[in-house]
């Protein structure tokens, strides 16, 4: 498909799509979107019956670009009186109607939940969900780490006649931001080169631990890309150093990538972090021995129908409700400090895992 060059071009299909965006704010969205790398990943909170994702949508065509479109799409989530229909049907329609599915990833769901789960690098982020103050402030708090720098971040409806969206912007977001601008009730600008330097503490673990999430979920996928994981997790790394396994599951994938001695590395780091670590000494050892049989048999195949989840805990759930949906077969669970049973799943002491 060829790649779009002016809004005028699109403008009225654009028009045609029930919503809340002025002409001209669309065609500076279509235009930001347009100008962003080809694989660029865009996220928009608030989508509606599509407007704003059509147009961001056009501005993807003949690229890899993707635009995540999260949204309740419930039809009393919106205050749009006449239009409390089932709108999530109006919007897959509009989607289908202007041939951009394959640059849509539609998520349904309250975007505080997803912001929770969420680890992916973003290029732009579109904020234009619930108008609450507070929801607003977290939309815009939960994304912002995750927002490349140089990315760009919009909010939609600064205006006072709503004034979640003017508070956020004015008394936070601005001064995060670089080469602000604002066109109707369209604000936004460019991510600042230090803003990494200004995240707290919490902020920091939470994308390390979002991102350490996000590569156990890669790992979960049929045939997956061991340099994509390993990315997440380095990435995790810049972000806290001290979470559990983090360098053992680096060391995991540097073994499936045949760099021995650099799983090595990563394997000695995280003994001397967690020197009670089983699994690292277990794998320290097969390493050692350069036994390749036995790594293989250790390391088995990620795509393989069956797993066990290290972990009980909530992010260990969300792993278990993943494998439910790729139809992988969980084991057990490997917990060293729980006993028992959970989702008719027994629970393994991490030894007595390893002597299976
Ligand atoms: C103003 S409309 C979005 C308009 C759309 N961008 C357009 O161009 O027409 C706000 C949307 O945000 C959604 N929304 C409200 N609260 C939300 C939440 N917590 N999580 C996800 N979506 C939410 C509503 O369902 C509604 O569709």
């Amino acid at each position: 498909m060829k790649q779009i060059l002016h809004f005028e071009q699109v403008c009225k299909y654009v028009q045609n799509i029930d919503g809340w965006l002025y002409l001209e704010e669309a065609k500076r969205l279509f235009n930001l979107a347009r100008q962003l790398p080809n694989n660029a990943l865009i996220v928009e909170i608030g989508s509606f019956k599509g407007k704003s994702t059509v147009c961001l949508g056009y501005a993807c065509l003949g690229s890899n670009k993707k635009v995540v479109a999260i949204d309740l799409f419930e039809s009393n989530s919106t205050n749009k009186g006449d239009h409390q229909c089932e709108y999530y049907k109006e919007f897959l329609n509009n989607i289908e109607k202007n041939k951009l599915n394959r640059y849509i990833i539609p998520i349904k769901g309250n975007s505080k939940e997803i912001a929770q789960k969420w680890a992916k690098p973003i290029d732009m982020i579109f904020i234009d969900g619930s108008h609450e103050y507070q929801d607003v402030l977290i939309d815009f708090r939960s994304f912002y780490p995750f927002v490349k720098k140089h990315g760009v971040i919009a909010f939609h409806d600064v205006w006072l006649t709503a004034p979640g969206p003017l508070l956020v912007w004015t008394k936070e977001a601005r001064h995060k931001l670089y080469n602000i601008q604002q066109c109707d009730t369209l604000a936004f600008g460019f991510k600042e080169d230090n803003s990494i330097i200004r995240e707290t503490e919490e902020t920091k673990y939470k994308s390390a631990y979002s991102l350490y999430y996000w590569a156990n979920c890669l790992l979960l996928l049929n045939n997956p890309n061991f340099e994509e994981v390993l990315s997440c997790l380095e990435d995790a790394s810049k972000y806290y150093k001290h979470m559990p396994n983090l360098n053992t599951l680096q060391a995991f994938c540097l073994l499936k990538l045949n760099k021995l001695k650099e799983a090595q590395n990563k394997i000695c780091r995280e003994l001397t972090l967690y020197p009670k670590n089983k699994i690292a000494h277990f794998l320290f050892i097969i390493i050692k021995k350069q036994n390749k049989d036995l790594l293989d048999k250790i390391l088995g195949q990620p795509s393989l129908k069956k797993i066990a989840i290290f972990g009980t805990k909530r992010p260990a759930e969300i792993v278990y409700e993943i494998c439910n949906q790729f139809g992988i077969e969980v084991l057990c669970w490997i917990d060293d400090f729980e006993k028992g049973e959970k989702f008719n799943r027994r629970i393994v002491q991490s030894g007595e895992f390893i002597k299976q």
